[in-house]
């Protein structure tokens, strides 16, 4: 088997009132609040961003290769990959924090390469958030106004909305080095949201939440920030939240943009391998196969078993009986098999390997036979409901939706289509 590697923006005017930290509202109401308090001459500001043929080294390590990406006004970007596939760097340089060593960056349509970051207008929320141990969480928090020299009335308020809404308001006298790390990241947050930037970039800013906060939080930001529209590029690691979050997601592997879609394209139209293997719980299977004819019929052969599988439509019409091609990878999602205590009209038979209950769905891993190479075992991993009955060692059969079916080419990892 292939082993592939496998809150915000708001805008916080001035409001007469600094809402009541006890009243038990959420995110979403007591931001969009504060949007209702927004005076007609403050227009939101346009932010469209354009990275064109980036590349960044830092000695030997180019850590982004020639980047293309264009972020519509308004749009909620998630840059998703393992770690050091360059998120942070691309991140940086948008912000101004790392020069490129080639190519342009443009926001609204100006190139941007030379100005530094304070002429830039954007918010950045920090991976490792980087606040100022010697200052308050108040200060901290305020820090980016008084640069500006806001007036000290109009940062108090401001401060002590943003602490509310993060629910960090009776923490605001103390400092950095007796909060714990979800509290940090909240300050960390609360230092972006009190500016009205152009831009958030915002580096895995919920990572230090416990899973109840993470999941509360991701939830009302989506509602947030679609409510107010302001350009978000969102840095993560973790596939659900990049789903969940998206309106398009930038699959990133070894500093190269690999596929950048919706969620539903990522997800159904994989363009290589990695993206195929990185999105998806349990993961797509990803089997060595080829090509060849079968009963009078082209046909994949997943290798070292007796198994033929048939083509889809789209397939069919791509290749021919004379079509012999010995190197592909084979892709399904266990969602898209059907096991079976029973030979169907068309199913296969394996053996069972290992169950796994996962509370609402089983996994069931059949075996097809053993690798010829490395002697391991080929496993099909297949979604079932939770009460389909299945002991280790014992038979099963199995049926798949060839339409649910993709093709990698071995050599370059790049999708052949469905
Ligand atoms: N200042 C630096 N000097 C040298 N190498 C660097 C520097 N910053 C980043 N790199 C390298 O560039 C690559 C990309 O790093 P980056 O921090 O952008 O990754 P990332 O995707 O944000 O990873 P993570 O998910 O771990 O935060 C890595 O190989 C990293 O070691
Ligand atoms: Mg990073």
């Amino acid at each position: 088997m292939r082993d592939v590697q496998a809150p915000t923006p708001a805008r916080l005017e001035s409001a007469p009132t600094v809402p009541d930290v006890q009243t038990p509202t959420t995110l979403i109401e007591r931001l969009a609040n504060n949007k209702k308090s927004t005076t007609s001459c403050e227009q939101r500001k346009m932010a469209h961003i354009e990275l064109q043929n980036i590349v960044k080294r830092y000695g030997d390590v180019t850590a982004v290769k020639d980047f293309n990406l264009e972020i519509e006004d308004k749009e909620f970007v998630v840059f998703l990959g393992p770690s050091g596939c360059g998120k942070t760097t691309t991140l940086r340089l948008i912000a101004g924090l790392e020069h490129p060593e080639e190519g342009e960056i443009l926001i609204d349509g100006q190139r941007v390469n030379h100005l530094a970051p304070a002429d830039r207008d954007i918010a950045f929320v920090f991976q490792f958030y980087a606040l100022y141990p010697h200052l308050t969480v108040y200060d901290n928090i305020a820090f980016p106004l008084k640069a500006v020299r806001v007036e000290k009335s109009e940062v108090d308020i401001r401060v002590r909305k943003v602490a509310a809404i993060l629910q960090i308001a009776e923490m605001l006298d103390r400092k950095p080095s007796v909060l714990s790390g979800g509290e940090m990241q909240r300050v960390a947050l609360g230092r972006a949201m009190v500016r009205q930037p152009k831009v958030y970039l915002l580096d895995e800013p919920m990572a230090n939440l416990d899973a109840k906060l993470r999941v509360d939080t991701r939830a009302e930001l989506k509602r947030l920030q679609h409510e107010i529209g302001a350009t978000t590029i969102f840095v993560t690691h973790d596939q659900v939240e990049a789903m969940s979050l998206a309106d398009r997601i930038a699959v990133m592997h070894q500093g190269v943009l690999q596929q950048i879609g919706t969620p539903h394209e990522i997800y159904n139209q994989p363009k290589s391998l990695f993206v195929a293997g990185f999105m998806g719980m349990p993961t797509m299977n990803l089997l060595d196969a080829g090509l060849g004819s079968h009963e009078g019929q082209p046909a994949l052969h997943i290798s070292d078993t007796d198994i033929w599988l048939p083509l889809s439509p789209q397939q069919q019409a791509r290749f021919t009986t004379d079509t012999e091609r010995d190197k592909l990878i084979f892709g399904i999602r266990p969602e898209h098999i059907t096991a079976m205590r029973e030979p169907g009209e068309r199913s296969l038979a394996a053996e069972v390997h290992l169950i796994e209950p996962l509370g609402s769905v089983n996994i069931l891993d059949l075996r097809l036979g053993t690798d010829a190479a490395t002697q391991e075992p080929i496993l099909l991993r297949v979604r079932t409901h939770p009460t389909f009955p299945a002991t280790i060692g014992e038979k099963v059969w199995f049926d798949f939706d060839e339409n649910q079916t993709h093709l990698f080419d071995w050599e370059t990892e790049q999708a052949l289509g469905r």
